[in-house]
Parts: C-alpha cells; sequence; structure tokens
C-alpha cells in the first residue's frame, strides 16, 4: 500500500469513528397531561440526560378506575415553520393490538417500550403504569434528519383522558 493510499483509508476509518454510522436520536422533551384527574393521574414525566447525546424517559401515572376500552391516537409531526403532520396520524384499539400486535407503528413504539414499562398484558389496566429509564431507541424505518413530536392520546370509553408527548431530534447516518 502507498502511502497515499494508507492516508486514505485512514482518514476513511477516523471518518467513522468520528461521525459513526448510526443515526442518532435523541429524546428532548416529554409533556404528560390528564384530561381527567379522576381517572389518570401523572405523577412523573421527564427526561433524564446521560450524555449529550443521550436522554432517557420515566413516566409513573396511575389509573384511578380500571380502563376496559382504550383507544390510542398516534401522531407525528416533523418540524418545518411549526410543526406539521408526517408519517402517520391514526387510532387504533389498543386493547386489540395487545392481543394481536396488529398495527405496524404502534408495533415499532411497542418493541422500543415492551422491557422497560408495565405494560406487558392485555386489558384492563388499572393503578400505577410505568414507563422506566427508557432509552433503547431503535427506528427500523428510514427518518430524514429533523426535530420531531410523537403525540400519544389515550381514549378510555371514547373520551380523550390523558397525553404523553415525546420530543425527539433524528441525525441520519453518515
Ligand atoms: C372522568 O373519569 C371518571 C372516572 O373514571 C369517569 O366516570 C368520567 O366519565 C370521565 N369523564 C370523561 C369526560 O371522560
Ligand atoms: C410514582 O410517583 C409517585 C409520585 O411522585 C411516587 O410517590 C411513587 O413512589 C412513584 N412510584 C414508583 C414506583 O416510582
Ligand atoms: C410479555 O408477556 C408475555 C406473556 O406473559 C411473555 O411471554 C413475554 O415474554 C413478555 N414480553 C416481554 C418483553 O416482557
Ligand atoms: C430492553 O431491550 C433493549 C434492546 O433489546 C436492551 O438494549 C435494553 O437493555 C433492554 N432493557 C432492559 C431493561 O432489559
Amino acid at each position: 500500500m502507498n502511502r497515499r493510499r494508507a492516508a486514505f483509508v485512514v482518514s476513511v476509518i477516523l471518518g467513522f469513528l468520528v461521525c459513526g454510522e448510526a443515526p442518532l436520536a435523541k429524546m428532548t422533551n416529554a409533556v404528560c397531561k390528564s384530561y381527567n384527574k379522576s381517572w389518570v393521574v401523572v405523577h412523573y414525566c421527564r427526561l433524564k440526560a446521560y450524555s449529550r447525546t443521550k436522554t432517557s424517559l420515566n413516566i409513573n401515572a396511575t389509573f384511578i378506575e380500571p380502563a376496559k376500552n382504550i383507544y390510542l391516537h398516534m401522531k407525528m409531526m416533523k418540524k418545518a415553520n411549526g410543526y406539521k403532520p408526517f408519517l402517520f396520524d391514526y387510532t387504533f384499539d389498543a386493547c386489540e393490538f395487545m392481543r394481536r400486535r396488529n398495527q405496524p407503528f404502534a408495533k415499532i413504539v411497542w418493541n422500543m417500550i415492551k422491557n422497560v414499562s408495565t405494560v406487558n398484558h392485555t386489558c384492563p389496566y388499572e393503578g400505577l403504569q410505568m414507563l422506566s429509564d427508557f432509552h433503547h431507541i431503535d427506528v427500523p424505518v428510514p427518518l430524514p434528519s429533523g426535530d420531531y413530536l410523537l403525540l400519544l392520546d389515550w381514549i378510555f370509553d371514547f373520551k380523550p383522558q390523558f397525553a404523553t408527548n415525546v420530543y425527539f431530534t433524528f441525525v441520519e447516518g453518515m
């Protein structure tokens, strides 16, 4: 190998080490709110910073009454002069999903949170619900770099009861 070529190889390797190939996804804010405090009380909904590129999400909420009929409205937004709808906006039966795993976008979210949450069972849900130290973000679809907002509205008995909204930044692999 001649010297120029070696220098080229070294710079490529350094490039990989510095930039990395992996895309970067980082949660930047989390906002939860209850619309009906006689059904859902949110105790805790916060990001913890691990490093400049990594945060983890903790949510702790109590369902005072059992929730037997649950729909989830999932809406993705991407920032471009304010947040605009992006990729998906749909509502589905969450109780059916927990029995059949039949929603592709919900399944992506589910696969990321299933081992760090208390929701791994079928309806009804009652009492303390938690998402603990969620930080393993794995987006299996290509996303353009940018700022995103995932809006999750939880609907019990056909009425919105609470929201868990997560802001994140995505930087494509180089
Ligand atoms: C609020 O929660 C209570 C207690 O579960 C329930 O009876 C009531 O229907 C809910 N109100 C709305 C508007 O959903
Ligand atoms: C959930 O939050 C409440 C209120 O902050 C706290 O009292 C409780 O200990 C928390 N539960 C767990 C298991 O973290
Ligand atoms: C979820 O629960 C099912 C049934 O109890 C179990 O087989 C599965 O391993 C659990 N998954 C996770 C990720 O905990
Ligand atoms: C959950 O699964 C992810 C990926 O499989 C893993 O990196 C993470 O450590 C797991 N978390 C827990 C709490 O088991």
